[in-house]
């Protein structure tokens, strides 16, 4: 076991390969510190790059980062603007360690309400990163699960009638394969930091067999020590996948229903 794992007292067969992460509690974290509310999404930008270089270190497959779901169009103008800018900065400003560090950068959600600068940006990482195969980080923006699974019914109606696909051919894996997410492994771990225990149309589909973890710290203070923590108790919960816990002893921690299928990292698709 390399001298990472052994520091941080984690076991890289127990490990999840794909974490969502609902980063909540930014605004909370700046009120009670009397700061404005973006102070506490600045604070947010730290700990994301902070969780994707230990995500890195851990060598996890897939990490989903809910940065501003279809809801939040709703807030205030101000903080919605305040929060694309954010966004701007960092796909300006983490570009060169994304690609040094053998990163793929995917970006999920509804791009048709992004902006056009912010959309070419997001792009033109995704295709700059493609051939990487490290982390996958995925960026979740203006993203709702209900609308991502309504934009793949659509897709799969459109391959339907042009006779691409048949109605009998439609199996869990080939919707799947028309999601945001599509070529990445279900979500193993889901965590939510702040306290609320709710799942925000984070990834419905893709958390089918997710284990949840709720972190009373708020987004700005989720720290690597806090990110190992929970992935220590990742490992030590057993995941039986409908089965008994006889039948688990047998198998490998990680055997989901179709999670053991191999990985298939495909292209990455437009809007
Ligand atoms: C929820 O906290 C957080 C958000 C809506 C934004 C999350 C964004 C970032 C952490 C920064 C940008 C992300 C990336 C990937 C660069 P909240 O504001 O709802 O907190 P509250 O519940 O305390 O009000």
């Amino acid at each position: 076991m390399n001298e990472f794992f052994q520091n941080w007292n984690l076991d890289p067969l127990k490990l999840p390969r794909h974490v969502g992460i609902i980063m909540d509690g930014n605004g909370r974290w700046a009120t009670s510190r009397r700061l404005p509310r973006v102070a506490g999404h600045k604070k947010g930008v730290e700990r994301v790059n902070e969780v994707t270089e230990f995500a890195t270190k851990c060598s996890l497959q897939a990490l989903t980062l809910y940065a501003f779901s279809d809801e939040n169009w709703r807030r205030p103008e101000e903080e919605v603007s305040a929060l694309m800018s954010l966004l701007r900065w960092y796909l300006k400003a983490e570009r060169n360690k994304i690609l040094d560090n053998n990163i793929r950068f995917r970006l999920i959600g509804d791009r048709g309400k992004l902006s056009s600068d912010i959309l070419a940006l997001a792009s033109a990482l995704e295709q700059e990163s493609a051939g990487n195969t490290g982390l996958n980080l995925c960026v979740a923006l203006s993203y709702g699960s209900r609308g991502e699974i309504l934009r793949a019914v659509r897709r799969v109606l459109e391959k339907i009638e042009s006779h691409e696909l048949y109605p009998a051919d439609l199996d869990e894996q080939t919707f799947e394969d028309h999601l945001d997410t599509s070529g990445l492994p279900s979500v193993d771990m889901v965590i939510r930091t702040s306290g609320e225990q709710r799942i925000s149309n984070f990834l419905l589909w893709q958390c089918a067999y997710a284990e949840y973890f709720f972190e009373s710290a708020p987004w700005p203070d989720f720290t690597s020590e806090i990110f190992a923590g929970l992935l220590r108790r990742f490992s030590d919960r057993e995941r039986r996948f409908g089965r008994t816990p006889e039948q688990v002893q047998q198998r490998v921690q990680t055997d989901a229903p179709r999670a053991a299928t191999p990985i298939r990292l495909t292209s990455v698709k437009g809007s």
